[in-house]
């Protein structure tokens, strides 16, 4: 094999510069960047979220103070209850307790394992509650992600429900 000559490489680089510059003009199908891939440019719309796609939250993050007032604004239903309480078989039960006494499976690995039953629970209002359930506490973790709002305020309903065993 010979080696190429000064003159034969010279003209190879004379080619790539040529190309380079009519890539950059042309924007060959295989050579994207930035601005021909698949991104969402300035001044157009977001693209609508994957369907299902659960919503951190509809309105702005609020800690329990700014929540306390909020007004429930699911109805208190028979058929939200039995939402709620799905929702609470699910993610709280384990913890809480089926009947929210403060018993579930693996309550004992916490210090303290609040029973909602208790008059003090009981007595927080509903926008108090939904803030607790959204954002969790110092070992409860938040739910912002496995519900929806709606579900969130049926699940207050639900535990709106409970009553300290023994007493009734
Ligand atoms: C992993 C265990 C765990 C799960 C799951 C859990 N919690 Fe908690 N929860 C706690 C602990 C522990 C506390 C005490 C405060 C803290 O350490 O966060 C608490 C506190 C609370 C409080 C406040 C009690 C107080 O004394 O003011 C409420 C209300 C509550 N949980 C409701 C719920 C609801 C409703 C769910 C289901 C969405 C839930 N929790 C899921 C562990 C859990």
């Amino acid at each position: 094999m010979t080696r190429p000559t000064h003159r034969a490489k010279m003209g190879a680089l004379a080619v790539m510069l040529t190309m380079g510059s009519s890539v950059a003009l042309a924007q060959l199908p295989f050579m994207r960047n930035m601005y021909t891939g698949p991104v969402v440019l300035p001044q157009v719309d977001t693209r609508e979220p994957v369907e299902d796609t659960i919503a951190v939250d509809g309105d702005w993050l609020r800690d329990r103070i700014e929540s306390q007032n909020l007004s429930n604004p699911v109805p208190n239903t028979p058929e939200a209850r039995t939402q709620g309480a799905q929702m609470y078989d699910v993610y709280c039960a384990v913890c809480h307790g089926a009947t929210g006494q403060g018993d579930g499976q693996i309550a004992e690995h916490y210090g303290r394992m609040p029973n909602l039953a208790l008059p003090y629970i009981q007595d927080y209002t509903d926008g108090w509650l939904y803030a607790i359930i959204r954002g969790g506490g110092r070992s409860m973790p938040p739910f912002a992600h496995s519900m929806s709002v709606n579900e969130r305020w049926s699940l207050v309903h639900h535990v709106k429900t409970f009553e300290v065993a023994g007493l009734q």
